[in-house]
């Protein structure tokens, strides 16, 4: 694997690799677990060359503390990367990212997505992710995107950043379904800072999910919430941001159940002081 730090230096590397009539594109921000290199697998079966970033970025948390307490686990990522077959790992300086500095940021028009459950909570949070994503892709000039869907609502927003570019016809986005522990719990960057009765305890956001998807067909929406989140404050939850249910195309709340529809239910919420985020597809057919 070619650890690049400098745009310059990533460009040529790819210009000169054998392999890059596909690349693959994995942007993380280090910490890897299991989900990420799922994505790198999906992007090794997809394409013919990977590359994945790491790089955690300033402008997209609107907590300062929660930027300071992202967990940096560099060494084993590079490891758990050359293990996995990633070709190449732009590991960009903040500089290198924002050369005109951390305040002169594009706007992008996201709507009513980023005034939204995620986009509510953390503001400016979605258009810190669009800023980087864009300058991301115009350095590594990827044919496909390798997104988890864990991130759903980010899935939907950096979809919406490829329209806004006119990207479309020159990038494809692969969602990769969430990857889980054997508990439950999906996996997260954010888990490391979990104590264990904590990472016990935060298994019952997957039991609320599979509590809704179990029962939304014959149970009124506002109850389902009501008895779900109940689920996340009787484990020990200490705080719900929210327990919503969207239609899984557009992220609309919905208010009455349809069975033509496809919906997605979605929770946030704090645990251990950890701010942790799930969701679940509730149609059929998934
Ligand atoms: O999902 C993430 O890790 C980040 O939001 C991303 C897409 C790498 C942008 O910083």
């Amino acid at each position: 694997m070619i650890i690049c730090k400098t745009t310059h230096i990533l460009k040529q590397t790819i210009a000169k690799a054998k392999n890059k009539d596909i690349i693959g594109f994995v942007p993380t921000m280090g910490a890897l677990h299991q989900g990420h290199l799922t994505l790198i697998n999906e992007s090794k079966q997809k394409a013919t060359l990977t590359v994945c970033s790491i790089f955690v970025n300033p402008t997209q948390f609107n907590d300062k503390k929660d930027f300071e307490k992202y967990p940096i686990t560099l060494e084993q990522d590079i490891f758990l990367l050359a293990q996995a077959g990633c070709d190449i790992l732009f590991l960009p300086h903040v500089q290198e990212v924002y050369p005109d500095g951390l305040q002169k940021l594009s706007y992008y028009p996201l709507d009513y997505l980023e005034e939204i459950l995620e986009g509510k909570y953390r503001k400016g949070h979605f258009q810190g992710v669009c800023n980087v994503v864009e300058k991301l892709l115009k350095m590594v000039e990827p044919s496909i995107l390798f997104l988890g869907q864990k991130d759903y609502q980010q899935c939907m927003v950096i979809t919406k950043l490829v329209q806004l570019m006119q990207w479309n016809n020159k990038l494809q986005i692969n969602i990769v379904p969430t990857i889980r522990e054997t508990s439950g719990l999906a996996m997260s960057s954010r888990n490391a800072r979990l104590s264990d009765t904590a990472k016990q305890q935060a298994t019952a956001i997957y039991t609320a999910l599979q509590f809704i998807q179990n029962n939304i067909k014959h149970t009124p929406i506002a109850l389902l919430v009501e008895q779900a989140s109940k689920i996340l404050l009787d484990a020990g939850f200490e705080k719900i941001d929210y327990v919503s249910i969207c239609r899984a195309d557009n992220l609309l709340p919905v208010e009455v159940y349809q069975p033509t529809e496809n919906y997605v239910a979605l929770i946030a919420a704090f645990i251990n002081n950890v701010r942790l985020i799930d969701n679940l597809l509730l149609s059929n057919n998934r």
